[in-house]
């Protein structure tokens, strides 16, 4: 049985007082959830938020990391950094990442790699562009972007999958629900060729791309779905515990 995560991507938004008490109104009203939640704001937030936080029941997450474990990367932010800073998670290949950065699947993999190295849990974003939804072709495209991004020793224990379709994000648009649970079907079969066959079964597949208050209950009880990522609609405390409760 698969416990749901939600998790919410603040991007690059807000400043630490408001990080502050958007972390505080989530952390207080989430102690009892019925999912796990993990909150990634941005760089200059995480220590705020870490502290606010503390080792309770939501877990912090960075947004990035670099591929290497150190060395002469200017601005750049390694996986053991955001360890340091008390860190469970972090997202990569996020698709605006990929986009605005040019990340293509063996950047990805290899900065899930050193996540697992500093003991993070990978969240892996993979998602078909609005073309290659139109020309038929999203199911081989996140194959084919799952197949280059997970790392060796990618497991249940150290790895989450993010389905986003990139027409999705921030959007107002979803798939339907049929593309949805058929999205999360597909990639569990994908996964059960590449992974041991427990850690294909239990690894944790999410959607996200304008998941809201209103479509959360609807999208989280779908077949295959274990939680959200959560862009837009967790920048408000209220609208992000909505989606919080939505998991049964
Ligand atoms: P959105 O973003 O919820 O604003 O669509 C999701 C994401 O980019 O992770």
């Amino acid at each position: 049985m698969r416990s749901k995560l939600i998790a919410g991507n603040w991007k690059m938004n807000g400043d630490i007082a408001t990080a502050r008490i958007l972390a505080r109104a989530i952390a207080d009203a989430a102690q009892d959830a019925a999912c796990d939640v993990v909150l990634c704001p941005p760089f200059t937030a995480l220590s705020a938020v870490a502290a606010v936080i503390g080792s309770g029941k939501v877990a912090l997450g960075g947004q990035d990391c670099h591929s290497a474990i150190s060395g002469a990367h200017t601005g750049d932010i390694s996986a053991a950094m955001l360890a340091d800073l008390g860190c469970r998670y972090v997202i990569v290949g996020h698709s605006e990442r990929r986009t605005g950065h040019g990340e293509r699947d063996d950047l990805v993999q290899a900065k899930a790699a050193v996540a697992h190295a500093a003991g993070l849990t990978a969240i892996i974003c993979v998602g078909e562009s609005g073309r290659e939804r139109d020309a038929g072709e999203a199911l081989t495209a996140v194959e084919a972007q799952i197949a280059g991004s997970l790392p060796d020793g990618a497991s249940a224990g150290n790895t989450v999958i993010a389905y986003e379709p990139v027409w999705a994000i921030g959007t107002g648009r979803t798939p339907t629900p049929a593309q949805i649970a058929g999205m999360h079907a597909h990639m569990r079969r994908v996964l059960a060729d590449r992974l041991s066959s427990d850690s294909a079964d239990s690894l944790r597949l999410l959607y996200g791309g304008s998941v809201g208050a209103d479509n959360a209950a609807m999208i989280l009880a779908l077949q295959g779905v274990d939680g959200a990522l959560v862009g837009g609609a967790s920048l408000k405390a209220d609208g992000f515990l909505a989606i919080v409760n939505s998991c049964y």
